[in-house]
């Protein structure tokens, strides 16, 4: 059969997904939104094979772990159901999502996996659907399916929860700095450390109503093009998200003592009147969304108190593109 590849994005959640009511079909207990990031991409190839006795899969050039690998698997099979073949693949993927940087490299390996493996099995979905498969890998890989500014609708089903475009073509000064904290893979997880939080946070239930109303005020904020009002509200629901980690019994952290001190440094930035605003996910290493113009200022602030930290610098990148081989 014919090999296609996909290039996928990934993507930073200015309001975050941190809990799930359904674990199986990945239904969250929060509307998300997040923009996609134009210089971190998975590209993935695959191409279903009658002459292969399982799937086989490399990341990197090197053969996935069996757990990985049947994580893949099982992913494929929703793939091999949908389109009625039974074939097994094979599949090669490469990450330019600097393993360090710990941002999610889940959202763009489900959702370049979705693309690819799709077509390869010759089914021509809407990019809804493919939302809606790549959902069923890794929540945040439902939002990767799209350019720019993207929500993903809670929903309450396997159909109402999907992602959509909010502002494809980011046409405004927004950028994002990545400071590397740790290279050390995380301690918890996403998917064990969102249960944790909801199923031991007394503030749960507060967190997920605070989250869905910020919704509309993040919608507004980008719709405007509005830096300040965006990086207030992702900055406070980035830290609530983490309050419920750290008020979970037992409680948890991702944040390290660097991460506060960089968390420290921006609100004294914006003290000074620069629009900086940290946003944190389940890893110590600390995201600032910015005004492009400011890079300068904010690094050198940075290595004045840090000076061995390591900086990347992403701005608004596209959706999911297919081709085939
Ligand atoms: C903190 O999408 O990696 O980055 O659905 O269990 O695979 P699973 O989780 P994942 O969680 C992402 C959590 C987050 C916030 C976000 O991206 O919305």
């Amino acid at each position: 059969m014919v090999a296609f590849t996909a290039r996928a994005h990934t993507n930073i959640a200015l309001l975050k997904y941190w809990g799930k009511v359904d674990q199986q079909l990945i239904i969250p207990t929060t509307t998300s939104i997040s923009l996609t990031l134009d210089e971190f991409y998975t590209e993935t190839t695959v191409e279903f094979d009658p002459a292969l006795p399982n799937d086989q899969i490399t990341l990197d050039q090197q053969p996935l772990k069996e757990k990985d690998r049947h994580k893949i698997s099982i992913f494929l099979n929703l793939i091999r159901t949908q389109a009625q073949i039974n074939t097994f693949a094979r599949v090669q993927s490469v990450n330019h999502v600097p393993t360090a940087a710990g941002l999610a490299s889940s959202a763009s390996a489900f959702a370049a996996l979705a693309g690819a493996g799709s077509a390869a099995a010759g089914l021509n979905l809407s990019q809804a659907d493919l939302s809606r498969l790549a959902r069923q890998g890794s929540g945040s890989a439902s939002r990767s399916i799209f350019g720019g500014f993207v929500q993903w609708d809670r929903g309450t089903d396997h159909q109402t929860s999907v992602a959509h475009p909010l502002q494809e073509n980011v046409d405004w000064p927004i950028q994002l700095l990545t400071v590397i904290v740790s290279d050390q893979p995380k301690k918890i997880n996403s998917r064990g450390g969102m249960q944790n939080a909801m199923q031991n946070s007394p503030f749960y239930q507060n967190w997920v109503e605070r989250s869905n109303g910020l919704v509309k005020p993040m919608q507004t904020a980008i719709n405007q093009h509005d830096l300040a009002t965006l990086g207030t509200i992702a900055e406070q629901n980035a830290l609530e998200m983490h309050a419920q980690n750290m008020v979970a019994n037992p409680p948890f952290f991702y944040l390290t003592d660097i991460s506060w001190q960089i968390i420290n440094l921006v609100q004294d930035l914006r003290q000074s009147g620069l629009q900086v605003y940290a946003t944190m996910d389940a890893g110590p290493n600390v995201k600032i969304i910015s005004h492009p113009d400011d890079t300068p200022t904010i690094k050198s602030a940075l290595f004045k108190i840090l000076p061995e930290i390591s900086i990347q610098v992403a701005t608004p990148g596209p959706g999911l593109t297919v081709w085939q081989n």
